[in-house]
């Protein structure tokens, strides 16, 4: 017979066990978090997803019990049924600190081996380990109230659309590829050997295609798939709340998504929360903060100090400019106390983003530093110093190189800068929308345009005249949401008809018979009436990281992969079993050591 019985159902959590139940008989169930013998008194720690009760022993209690829980060690699985008192020494770190059970029944319901690290708030035990026992870690109280914080960001995201009068609806995960970027997981077929499934990188066709059935609003809590370069930000399976609605425009959207941030914040952070949210175009995100994710938590934002050193002697600068490229710098405000290796740490934080180097300039208690005042003509230096407004205790650093590189580098150093100053506060949220965005972006390598979006993105009605003739420039109806410098979420108003969408397919350098191969179903519904449509979808793993205060998605992921891809409990992905690929029809060419 099972140890474990009908009677043995739990009357309280743990951490609900207070002073208001004294006198009561209750049932406690859980793991033992350490257990202390003090002789004639044994007391057991228990805890449970809400907290921790004592557990007392002593000279009243029953003989076997009192021996069963002389063999108690940490993580054993206990039932304890008893009544509650008064503690002689109470423990004001805990909600249940001025009680314990006195227990009377009890049953120790499975025993454990030591387990390889101890299950403690905010344990500093290697990743690696943790993900390898996860069903430990994840017993941790921080990853509890992690994913417990997610569940219920989840049911108010529920709540807070189906209130609006969004229909759930789910699309399937063995599709055709969704152009979102990035390479796909592919599914092999048994049944049709040699093709294959992908997993999709979002829901985007189908949500487009539930527009055109009618659906009007619709939400979807959905799986996605992107065989990408992990970062802290990045899993390759992750989760997208994905919306999208007919017969819309931007400025609704947007209110919708804004009326949600502001429903968790109202009912899940307990803040006020300020909107509409301020909108800044792509443009001026690039030009300010050298980013279209800008972290608005904080200035030294991007001036562009090509004017005052076109003609300079100085060859670094004037040949950037020469070369079309510019001369931009920030002001870090207080950040001439960097000593001159924490400088030259920064220069090399600017070299991962290929900038040649880093000028900088420092002012302490009047005198100026720096490693390219002497270059400069008197001239040129009082410009560029008015123009940054240099003051004392301000650290000056430019970037003269080809446009991206000065902004991906001088965007980088801006928030590198920030967390050395300690200006990255994680409660304090600053939401902002990034809007206009170009519509292609170029690749030199491959010589060609690609979506900056997806293929399915609206331009803006006053550039398309520009469509052919100069791509590069037109702007697209699209959309980013940004909280403190990282991407949350993106959509867009989207195309809604066969000739637009052709062009933009021709564009992008797929052929007719290209487009009609991989959209045709696409293509086709246009032909039967098609609302005008836009939608957006945030990522629900950075979201939920980020209201909780933390860096890392896999804090907010039960199960989540490592930086290769790779689970490390469950060991996946792993080798195929050769009689089921022989069914599939596929030979594998190069496989990797074990
Ligand atoms: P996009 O590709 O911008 O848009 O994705 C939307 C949001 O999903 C999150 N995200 C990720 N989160 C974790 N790991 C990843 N690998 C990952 N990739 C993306 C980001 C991002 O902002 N179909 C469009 C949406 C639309 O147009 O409606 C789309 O998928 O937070």
């Amino acid at each position: 017979m099972d140890i474990f019985e009908k009677n043995d159902k739990r009357t309280h959590y743990c951490g609900t066990v207070t002073k208001e139940l004294i006198g009561k008989r209750v049932c406690v169930l859980g793991w033992a978090q350490k257990q202390r013998d003090l002789g004639s008194l044994i007391f057991i720690d228990l805890r449970d997803r809400s907290g921790i009760v004592q557990l007392a022993f002593d000279e009243n209690t029953d003989r076997k019990i009192f021996d069963d829980a002389f063999t108690v060690r940490a993580e054993f699985v206990l039932c304890a049924k008893g009544v509650v008192r008064e503690r002689a020494t109470v423990n004001k770190n805990i909600p249940t600190g001025d009680v314990e059970i006195a227990v009377d029944e009890f049953k120790i319901l499975g025993k454990a081996q030591t387990p390889p690290f101890e299950i403690v708030e905010n344990s500093d035990v290697k990743a690696d380990l943790r993900l390898k026992h996860r069903y430990l870690d994840l017993r941790r109280p921080d990853m509890q109230r992690n994913i417990i914080a997610r569940s219920k960001i989840v049911n108010l995201t529920r709540n807070y659309f189906n209130e609006n009068g969004f229909i759930d609806i789910e699309t399937p995960n063995l599709i055709r590829p969704t152009p979102e970027g990035a390479r796909d997981y592919l599914v092999p077929s048994r049944v049709h050997n040699g093709k294959f499934y992908a997993l999709p990188q979002s829901p985007q066709i189908y949500k487009q295609l539930l527009m055109y059935s009618g659906f009007d609003r619709y939400i979807q809590i959905a799986r996605c798939f992107r065989d990408e370069d992990l970062r802290a930000d990045r899993q390759p399976e992750f989760t997208q709340i994905d919306m999208e609605i007919s017969f819309t425009d931007e400025d609704e959207i947007i209110a919708i998504n804004e009326g949600y941030i502001k429903y968790l914040f109202d009912n899940f952070m307990n803040k006020e929360l300020t909107v509409p949210f301020e909108r800044i175009t792509w443009r001026d995100a690039m030009d300010r903060f050298g980013s279209d994710k800008p972290d608005m938590r904080f200035g030294f934002e991007l001036k562009d100090l090509s004017d005052i050193v076109k003609n300079t002697e100085f060859k670094v600068f004037a040949g950037a400019i020469a070369n079309g490229g510019s001369v931009r710098a920030i002001n870090v405000k207080g950040g001439a106390k960097f000593s001159r290796k924490e400088i030259d740490s920064l220069t090399e934080v600017a070299k991962t983003y290929k900038a040649k180097g880093m000028a900088w300039l420092k002012m302490v208690n009047g005198e100026i530093s720096s490693s390219y005042a002497k270059f400069l003509a008197d001239g040129e230096n009082k410009a560029i110093n008015e123009k940054m407004e240099l003051c004392d205790g301000d650290l000056l650093l430019i970037i003269a190189d080809k446009n991206k590189i000065v902004y991906d580098s001088l965007g980088a150093l801006r928030c590198e800068c920030a967390k050395r100053l300690g200006l990255l506060n994680p409660n304090e949220f600053k939401f902002v929308w990034v809007t206009e965005f170009p519509l292609f972006e170029y690749s030199e390598e491959d010589g060609r345009y690609y979506a900056m979006h997806h293929p399915f993105t609206a331009p803006m009605d006053e550039d398309y005249e520009f469509i052919d003739t100069d791509p590069g420039r037109v702007r697209a109806r699209a959309y980013d949401i940004v909280l403190n410098g990282t991407e949350l979420g993106g959509g867009s108003i989207r195309i809604h008809t066969t000739e637009m969408q052709e062009h933009m397919f021709s564009i992008l350098g797929i052929g007719k018979e290209d487009a009609n191969e991989k959209f045709g179903f696409l293509l086709e519904a246009f032909k039967y009436g098609v609302p005008p449509h836009g939608g957006l979808a945030f990522g629900l793993d950075r979201l939920v990281t980020l209201l909780l205060g933390l860096e890392d998605i896999r804090d907010v992921i039960a199960f989540p992969k490592v930086q290769n891809a790779s689970e490390l409990m469950s060991k996946c992905p792993s080798f195929a079993n050769p009689d089921d690929l022989k069914e599939l029809g596929i030979a594998v060419i190069n496989t990797e050591e074990e």
